[in-house]
């Protein structure tokens, strides 16, 4: 379905292509066409991933990230592991009569006089070349439920005569886990297996971390020649621009043993004019022979790709068409209709660069729950798994990070609650979850387990203790010694004990004993929020190990911190005047051009009271910098508190590719959010380090849905509290909430707003499930 046209919503033309920029969004917005591929300041990426297997394509078909590589990692529990070297998969193409080289992806032989573009789609990328009267169209994406990569070729020839060519896949592979006393070249070999028309690259040890160790490049072209190492085909002192292996007719077709691996084959491709031939190359993981022939017997045969490609398609119409919105933003529809469920996805799945992490999965799966509940309900049992039996939580696994950060608790009440309001589905209170270190208990016990342990787990003022940090990782020295406190997670405390009493209160309002029980805990410590995290003028980031205050005025350096005040107002913890000092202290402190300011000023001397966060360059990370997932918060808080214009240009200030960011400035993907942009005391204010993997897309998918239009799933049926920008006339939503659809069109009147639900007026703001 077209997010522009579905359910009645006016036909669109295509999405302006912003000025200043490499590429546009197809018209239907699922596609992102870079059309001057050298122009974005860093590689644009774009993600493939199933179970079992990550993989970064830029947009010249590797996987140069220039910040993260992160070409094919293998996804094992105990960690990724790089399967590609520094990116390089290419495919280069020889021309027999001429012995003209160059790239389906154009790079890395650059060859002058080539018309060329690539597009990013959601679990695919396409690449077109024409050079010297041949078009290449590839598209690469993966078997859904295996470690293999399918790269798919059609090689047209435009001009009048027969063209003899060879399309040669090289790939360089790390395959790494090898003992450490001992090199991995002990280990490194590879094979050819003229059978499957594969060149094997084993690492043989027995001691490799997992089993999957070794790579595969394998097609159903004809191979003339291969070659198993880098120094067959680059030459000892050859280059991937210049590989010496191409000035030959032919590959040396040699093994390579106790040396750095690449396959390569050789593919004869001949093509009449006029005419279309195609080929397909497979590129996979695996541990032993016959594993090796059942993936390439399975995956090779066209049957098998096309229906494994419609079945991507199928399951991103379903992911699309959940909820739409229509707002006159039309970069805010494609990213949100689109984009940002994409990319929220991938970071449920992925996790983060060094594992997955306990607070990011559970706000992934919260934002996912509107979307795609059923990945939110196993992504949320999985996260609990993680809980010790204590009740506090983890940082991460995958692999395992045992560090006790303080915020976990508060997440999973946030997560599993909204998911219940979003579903209906009570059930999941129930489910049985085992404890990290030994013991079980059902969900709803978790959530209970974690709010006891954070409310009896309370330092010198009465506020929780922060041990290994909060949402903000490199606060790690704050409490290092178990006596410091923070003050984000009490306010986190307070928040998620009052939407737990909701609940109860609500559903299960026999429960008076536990009632009592809760409304106590959540009130003891909004009085210590009030009045031991509360600076002066905004509230504090927390209390240091040696009773130091952090984030307040009294500091230097990082004298206030915004998710305190911005959370502060989200949680109605601060509310009047203390509300208005709170927005205005991030109005006067913390703004930038680039986004708002995770902290200010940043840090530039090392302290013992804080953390990581003082030694992080200036700008970088959490040390002073536009981190768009804390923006994310204040844009929620914004509109909570009904500044939508402000909110709208933060929300500007976050999105890729706008006014305030366009890409050929800051680099980052125009279809993805990036976690940071570089702070304003950083050499390279406003540039974007990397893409895709942020907790930022599923919190900027809420803040649309929930705080700009104000469409909140509740136990019993939905409000609809909008909150518009001034220069919005009007917005309008589709979606799906517990098999019903509803169409909402809303329109500003006078001071306020007119609601029609599936065409009626809306009396009040409260459409019931059952109406
Ligand atoms: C990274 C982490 C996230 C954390 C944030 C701030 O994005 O993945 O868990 O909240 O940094 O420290």
């Amino acid at each position: 379905m077209d997010p522009h046209t579905a359910g009645g919503f006016a036909t669109r033309s295509p999405p302006t292509p912003m000025k200043n920029t490499f590429g546009h969004f197809s018209s239907d917005g699922r596609e992102y066409v870079i059309t001057e591929a050298t122009r974005p300041p860093r590689a644009q990426i774009n993600f493939l991933w199933n179970e079992k297997l990550i993989s970064g394509v830029n947009q010249f078909g590797s996987g140069e990230g220039i910040f993260n590589d992160r070409t094919l990692l293998y996804n094992d529990p105990r960690g990724r592991v790089d399967a590609i070297r520094d990116g390089r998969r290419y495919f280069y193409v020889r021309d027999e009569d001429t012995g003209d080289v160059w790239n389906t992806g154009w790079f890395p032989t650059k060859v002058e006089g080539a018309d060329y573009r690539a597009t990013v789609g959601l679990g695919y990328s396409k690449y077109d070349i024409a050079y010297r009267g041949v078009e290449i169209g590839s598209k690469v994406f993966l078997a859904p439920d295996e470690p293999v990569e399918i790269w798919e070729f059609t090689v047209t020839n435009t001009g009048d005569a027969a063209r003899k060519l060879r399309v040669l896949p090289y790939v360089e592979w790390l395959l790494l886990g090898y003992p450490t006393f001992s090199s991995k070249y002990s280990y490194y070999q590879s094979t050819f297996d003229p059978e499957s028309r594969a060149v094997l690259s084993w690492n043989t040890s027995d001691e490799r971390p997992h089993e999957r160790y070794s790579g595969f490049v394998a097609t159903d072209g004809e191979v003339k020649s291969w070659c198993g190492g880098r120094r067959q085909f680059l030459g000892p002192y050859g280059t991937v621009e210049r590989p010496d292996g191409l000035k030959a007719e032919e590959l040396a077709s040699e093994e390579a043993w106790c040396e750095d691996l690449a396959g390569s084959l050789s593919i004869a491709v001949e093509v009449a004019p006029g005419e279309t031939e195609k080929v397909t190359v497979l590129i996979g993981l695996f541990s032993t022979e016959e594993e090796k022939d059942r993936l390439i017997s399975k995956i090779l045969p066209a049957a098998y790709r096309e229906k494994a490609f419609a079945g991507l398609l199928a399951l991103k119409d379903d992911m699309i068409d959940r909820v739409l919105v229509d707002t006159p933003d039309e970069r805010m529809n494609i990213l949100t209709n689109i984009w940002a469920k994409q990319q929220t996805v991938l970071c449920a799945e992925f996790g983060r660069d060094g594992a997955r992490g306990f607070r990011d999965t559970l706000q992934d799966a919260w934002g996912m729950a509107v979307f795609h509940p059923e990945l939110a309900r196993e992504k949320i049992i999985e996260t609990l798994r993680h809980q010790c039996a204590d009740g506090h939580c983890i940082r991460g696994w995958m692999p395992l990070q045992e560090h006790h950060y303080s915020d976990g608790p508060v997440w999973i009440v946030l997560a599993v609650l909204a998911y219940v309001k979003e579903t209906g589905d009570l059930g999941l209170l129930d489910e049985e979850v085992a404890y990290l270190d030994g013991g079980a208990d059902t969900v709803f016990g978790h959530m209970l387990l974690g709010m006891r342990h954070l409310s009896e787990d309370t330092g010198d003022h009465d506020l929780v203790r922060a041990h290994a940090g909060d949402w903000n990782d490199s606060l790690n020295w704050m409490g290092k010694n178990g006596v410091g406190e923070s003050v984000w997670t009490s306010i986190g405390l307070y928040y998620a004990l009052d939407v737990m009493l909701d609940f109860l209160c609500r559903k299960r309002p026999e429960e008076e004993a536990l009632i009592d029980e809760v409304t106590r805990r959540r009130d003891r410590i909004r009085e210590a929020v009030q009045t031991k995290g509360w600076d002066g003028n905004w509230y504090l980031a927390g209390w240091s190990d040696f009773g130091n205050p952090v984030g307040s005025e009294e500091n230097r350096e990082g004298s206030i911190f915004l998710n305190s005040q911005t959370w502060a107002v989200l949680a109605d913890l601060a509310q009047g005047e203390r509300r208005d000092q709170c927005l205005e202290a991030i109005d006067a402190r913390l703004e930038s051009d680039h986004g708002s300011l995770t902290l200010a000023p940043a840090y530039t001397e090392r302290d013992e009271n804080v953390g990581r966060v003082t030694m992080l360059l200036p700008g970088m990370y959490e040390n002073g910098t536009p981190y768009c997932h804390s923006t994310a918060f204040k844009i929620a808080a914004d509109l909570h508190a009904g500044r939508a214009d402000k909110a709208l240009e933060s929300f500007h200030k976050v999105m890729p590719d706008s006014e305030a960011h366009p890409s050929a400035v800051s680099g980052v993907e125009p279809y993805a959010y990036t976690n940071q942009y570089l702070g304003p005391d950083n050499g390279r204010a406003g540039a974007s380090l990397s893409g895709w993997i942020t907790g930022t897309a599923g919190w900027m998918f809420r803040v649309v849905v929930e705080y700009f239009l104000g469409v909140r799933p509740d136990y019993d049926g939905f409000r609809i509290r909008p909150c518009l920008p001034s220069t919005w006339p009007g917005a309008s939503l589709e979606r799906t909430i517990r098999g019903k659809r509803y169409a909402i069109r809303i329109e500003r009147e006078g001071e306020g707003y007119a609601i029609r639900v599936n065409g009626r007026p809306l009396e009040g703001d409260f459409v019931p499930y059952s109406g």
